[in-house]
């Protein structure tokens, strides 16, 4: 763990178990995220990204398992390993000190209450407070989420309001408690363009403002220039590169980065959107030998067949892959 890091993910593996079969969703994924950081993870549907998010909310449930791995979270000075703790103290971190939006606001919104008793609970719960103070504090976190109209959607049913402004709510819900990490999976995937903009600059401006640590998960790297400081490539429940975002935009060193960045339209100012890689993402429970990209990887060599690449280090940034062993 750097000095400065709030969090500090070690060689975490989380499994989902079928039978006698194990599918291997996170496999020894590290990283670390610095106070007032912002960093991405990014990867094709299926790659990891949630999960590795659940499992440092501690919110993956049967069949899946955290099996190894440490999660050092900076509390009070002190690191402490959150797979330690009991489930009360990991509510006191959960909305408390690491909040989480999801990517589609409804699944989180509890569509028979009203806003103002939603965003209000995570205040009540971790901040004991109540009344008028309760209340005077919903409103300023629906404001500070951009709401102008705050009142009216204090009052309101999640299904009163449009997909931006429950987005809005969601954020306001996972900030009121004041966390030090906020963890946004897809935040703005369900959003319309114009909306998914608005979204992302009021994520932008949050974070500086409130000094807040985030990590941004995406499969969408144009999102992740938009937010973040440096990024972390997810292939098949691995990081397979993790650079600062300058570096990583400019010259992606492995080939699976390149392909994911060849598909951006706005950063390359393609107006047509460009294929995707070529070929699926590898079946958790049957992923192929070595490299788990080279069925799709155009420098592919017989060793990436057979054999795993560790971890290089080039110009400060890591990168699995043959090409630079
Ligand atoms: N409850 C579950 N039971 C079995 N397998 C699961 C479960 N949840 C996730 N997985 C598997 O774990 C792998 C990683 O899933 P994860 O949700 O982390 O992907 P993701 O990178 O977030 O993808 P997306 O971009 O689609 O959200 C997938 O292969 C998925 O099928
Ligand atoms: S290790 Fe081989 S197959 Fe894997 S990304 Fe590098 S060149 Fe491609
Ligand atoms: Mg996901």
């Amino acid at each position: 763990m750097t000095e400065t890091a709030l969090l500090s993910l070690k060689k975490l593996h989380t499994y989902f178990l079928a039978g006698k079969n194990e599918g291997r969703a996170v496999e020894g994924v590290s990283f670390d995220i610095g106070s007032s950081g912002s960093v991405g993870l990014v990867g094709e549907s299926g790659c990891g990204k949630s999960v590795t998010a659940l499992s440092i909310m501690r919110l993956i449930s049967s069949p899946g398992r955290i099996i190894s791995g440490e999660i050092l979270f900076e509390r009070g000075g002190k690191q402490v390993d959150l797979l330690s703790l009991s489930e009360k103290e990991m509510t006191k971190v959960r909305g408390g000190e690491i909040s989480m939006i999801f990517q589609e606001p409804f699944t989180a919104l509890n569509p028979v209450f009203r806003v103002e008793a939603q965003v209000g609970e995570a205040a009540r719960l971790h901040l004991g407070l109540e009344g008028k103070a309760l209340q005077a504090l919903v409103m300023k976190a629906l404001y500070d989420a951009g709401i102008k109209e705050a009142e009216r959607v204090a009052g309101s049913y999640p299904h009163e309001l449009s997909g931006g402004l429950r987005q809005r709510v969601m954020i306001a819900m996972a900030l009121i408690s004041g966390p030090k990490l906020l963890i946004a999976d897809e935040p703005t995937t369900a959003l319309d363009v114009t909306v998914q903009a608005q979204i992302l600059d009021l994520l932008a401006e949050i974070r500086v403002k409130r000094k807040l640590s985030v990590i941004m998960i995406s499969h969408d790297l144009a999102i992740i220039h938009r937010i973040c400081d440096s990024v972390n490539i997810m292939y098949s429940g691995r990081i397979v590169e993790s650079s600062g975002k300058e570096a990583l935009f400019k010259s992606p060193l492995h080939p699976y980065t390149a392909g994911l960045l060849k598909s951006i339209p706005s950063l390359s100012r393609i107006e047509k959107r460009l294929p995707a890689i070529p070929g699926n993402v590898p079946d958790l429970f049957d992923p192929p030998a070595g490299c788990r990209f080279h069925p799709r990887c155009p420098k592919a060599m017989d060793i990436c067949k057979k054999t795993e690449p560790g971890e290089s280090v080039v110009e400060g940034r890591m990168v699995k892959c043959w090409l630079y062993k």
